[in-house]
Order: structure tokens, then sequence, then C-alpha cells
């Protein structure tokens, strides 16, 4: 497989030039980062550039969008957060109502203030000790109760690995004529499982994809994909253009977007991984990746511990802790010294994320942990906290406005000027223009929350 932007950085290093451009470390080998110095470049010619390229950035895209089965895609070195800003922006129309589900990332948030868009929650639900599933039924609700609506948005999986029924949701969004806009930073891995479950093989407009999360890439590498009944919505002659450097009419709109939010200083070593991830793809094992994590599981599940039920991303061990006598925290705590670190633990959920790089002594390193773990007495259940909190003022309205920040115990009457999540997945407790009561200041002290921002 050719690696076209891998060529151009060989053919500008070999030919010795003298870099009187940025970056500064002039591709020698200084520092810590040695030779990878040599290929951290800038748009020069024969390298590309980012928000309007045609030449190897660009045929990373096509190679992208044909492994992903998508309209067209496009690269990121800014993670999802910034695919998440450019597919709202291409949504929002000088803001506008859209239907959201309430797990969803602070990016999506900020964003959505920024460009004055209102979303109307749509709760995930459905499960006892987790968030849940969006559910189709409760899109078509807000559908109908918000005939306006410009788009959905949903996070699906979500932190714990939880996915959503995507196809369902898209033929609800497909009766009602809106896009469906998935934030699949999770399930970047979804395309290549033994099932396909990626969002646009099941028929969302667009999804974004953190590559870094669950494929080899550098952090910060991600894909941003349309899918192809939202693309060709845009086209004039309602016929999608064969993949090609232009790009399609939507393809252009995202990149302008993307280009409004991110860096004019995208990294190349990232965009590098992301064409290295794509080389790799094709030898990857995400079979005997999902094997051996479905073999953790029955051990887990042999030690009387709960994992969650339904569709799942396949690429998690998420195991509930106090089954066993522990927190979270504490299983997190005797996993280190172990040797092993988990993903992200909470007071009943321990996470743990694999690859398909993992390697089989890693597996039984984990299996021999889960095995020989001591067995305390169970500790009282945690039913997922649900709170609902008063919507006071749009989020537009109350976003980036004069504030305060209170101890939360003082916040009683007061209305959210920032969004509040539990450190870093849960479903946000409050949004900015929501009101703080009792309840919700147990929740955010619950959640270790103890200062807010709130509305001057
Ligand atoms: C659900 C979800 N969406 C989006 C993001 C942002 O992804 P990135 O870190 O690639 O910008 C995250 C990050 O953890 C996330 O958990």
């Amino acid at each position: 497989m050719d690696r076209p932007l891998l060529q151009a950085i060989e053919a500008y290093r070999h030919r010795q030039t003298v870099r009187c451009h940025m970056p500064g470390h002039k591709g020698k080998e200084s520092g810590l980062f040695g030779k990878l110095c040599a290929y951290d470049v800038t748009e020069i010619p024969g390298t590309d550039s980012l928000y309007d390229c045609g030449g190897p950035l660009r045929l990373t895209e096509l190679r992208l969008s044909a492994l992903y089965g998508a309209a067209d895609s496009l690269l990121s070195a800014g993670g999802s957060s910034l695919c998440i800003q450019t597919m709202l922006a291409m949504a929002a129309k000088r803001g506008g109502t859209l239907i959201a589900s309430r797990s969803i990332h602070v990016s999506a948030v900020n964003a959505m203030g920024l460009l004055g868009l209102d979303p109307v929650w749509v709760y995930p639900r459905g499960e006892k000790h987790l968030a849940g599933r969006v559910q189709p039924g409760d899109v078509e609700q807000a559908l109908r109760a918000h005939p306006d609506a410009l788009a959905v948005y949903i996070t699906s999986p979500d932190y714990y690995g939880i996915v959503s029924d995507i196809a369902a949701i898209a033929a609800v969004c497909r009766k009602h004529s809106v896009p469906l806009l998935v934030d699949n930073a999770h399930g970047a891995h979804l395309k290549f499982m033994e099932r396909d479950m990626h969002p646009i093989t099941l028929g969302a407009s667009a999804c974004c994809d953190s590559l870094h999360k669950t494929l080899p890439a550098l952090t910060g590498a991600a894909a941003l994909h349309l899918g192809k009944d939202y693309a060709v919505r845009y086209e004039p002659d309602g016929r999608l253009p064969a993949p090609r450097i232009q790009g399609c009419v939507l393809y252009r709109r995202a990149k302008e977007m993307m280009s409004v939010f991110g860096s004019t200083s995208p990294s190349y070593l990232i965009m590098l991984s992301i064409e290295d991830c794509c080389a790799q793809l094709p030898s990857l094992d995400f079979r005997l990746m999902a094997e051996r994590i479905r073999r953790l599981e029955d051990i887990a599940l042999a030690q009387g511990m709960r994992i969650p039920e339904g569709e799942r991303d396949g690429i998690k061990l998420v195991v509930d802790a106090t089954d066993l006598g522990y927190t979270g925290k504490a299983l997190a705590q005797r996993m280190r010294a172990d040797g092993i670190e988990p993903e992200y633990a909470d007071a009943v959920w321990a996470i743990l994320l694999f690859s398909p790089l993992t390697e089989p002594a890693e597996y039984d390193a984990v299996a021999q942990f889960l095995e020989s773990l001591p067995h305390g007495r169970p500790l009282p259940g945690h039913l997922f906290p649900s709170v609902l909190p008063e919507k006071c003022r749009t989020l537009p309205q109350a976003f980036l406005q004069e504030s305060e920040l209170l101890p939360v115990s003082e916040c009683e009457g007061r209305i959210a000027a920032a969004v509040k999540s539990p450190c870093p997945p849960g479903i946000p407790v409050v949004m900015p223009g929501e009101k703080i009561d009792r309840k919700l200041i147990k929740l955010l002290n619950d959640s270790g929350i103890l200062l807010l921002k709130v509305l001057k």
C-alpha cells in the first residue's frame, strides 16, 4: 500500500533542504523527539494543506472514506472535538433547536453554546446501573414535539461502551428528514468488528471517530465521516459524484467549517499517524481481540462481577467492582499495584480499554488479576442517578455570560453558567441555563464537584 504523505515527507527529508520555515526544531534530532522531528513538517510544496488539500492529505482522506464506506471523510488533528464542532456548525443556521442525547461530551455543549444551538435533551435509559441507551421512540417523540429541529445528535458508544440502536434512530431521522449526527468518538473500530456496527454503515448522516482512542494512531488523530444519503442532498443534480480530489459539496462545506474551529498548524505527525493507521488496519485482528475480551468477561462473570447488558462496543472490559466489595476506584488501585492501568474507574465501575495491539500476555495479566482477586462483602447497589434539572434559560442564553464561581452548597436557586460532568465520561449533571436545586446539589457533591459557575 503506498503512503503518499510519508513518501512526500521522506522525499523532502532526503533533499536535505535548509529548513528556513516552521517548526523551530528545524527537523533536527534535538531533544526528546529525535528522528520524529524530521517528519514534523508544515505546509510546504508537496506536503499539502489540510483545509485546502488536494495532495497526500486528500489521498489519505479518500482512503479513509473507502475504508469506512463514507461519501467522504475529513482528517482531524484536533481529535473528535474538532469534528464535533464541525458537524454542529454544518447543522446550525444561525442558531436553532436540535435534539441531543444528554450523554454528551463537553466539546459538543461548548460548540452548541457558541453556535447558538438550543438542545432538547433526550435522556438515555433502559439500564438501572448505567446511563442506558438512547431510545428511538424518545427521539421520535422529541422530533414530533419540535418539528423545527435542525438535526439529531447522539453519543454512541458512550464511555462505558454502551451502544444505542443507531439503525433505528437513523430510520426515525430519515422519516422526519433531519440529519443524524453521531459522536462515535469511542467507536472508530466498530467498522472492523465481526458485525459492522459503524454509524455510517447503519445510516448516520455524519459521525466523528477518534482514531486515537481505539486504533493505532497518535493522540489527536480523528476523522469526520459523511454519509452518502446526507451528502447527496447537497448535490445540485441529486447524484453523488465518485470520490474525487475536489470532494462533494457537503465535503467542501465541512472543510470550511472545520477551518473555522481548527488550528492553522495541524500536526503532521498526527496526520502521518492517520495514514499509518489506514495502512495497518487490514492486518489488525479485531475478531481475536473481541474473543479475548469475551474471555475476560467470562472470568469476571464467573467471579460474580456484573458487566453491562445488551449491545456494547466490544473493545472494553467494564466491570461492576461493588459486587466483590470494592468501589471502582479501589479496584483500579489494586490493578495499579499489579501493574495494570485502567482507562477509568468511578464509584462502581472499572473500565479497561484494549485494542488489536494488546498482546496475549497482557490479556493474561488481566485474567490473572481477575482470577486472584479476593472477594469482599458486596457493597450496596448503586442505581444510576437521574436528575432532570429545570431549564430556566436556553443553553446559548446562559453560555459565557457573566458568572461567578461558588461552592456548590451555596448555589441553591441559582442558574448554572457552565456544563459540569463527573470527569470525564458521565452524563453532564448540569448544563448552562439549568436551575440548581437540592437534589442537584447532592448529586454534584456525590460526583465530587464542589465548585460551580452560576449566572450573576
Ligand atoms: C464521548 C466523547 N466524545 C468526544 C470526545 C472528544 O474526543 P477527542 O479527545 O478525540 O477530541 C470524547 C473524549 O473523551 C468523548 O468521550
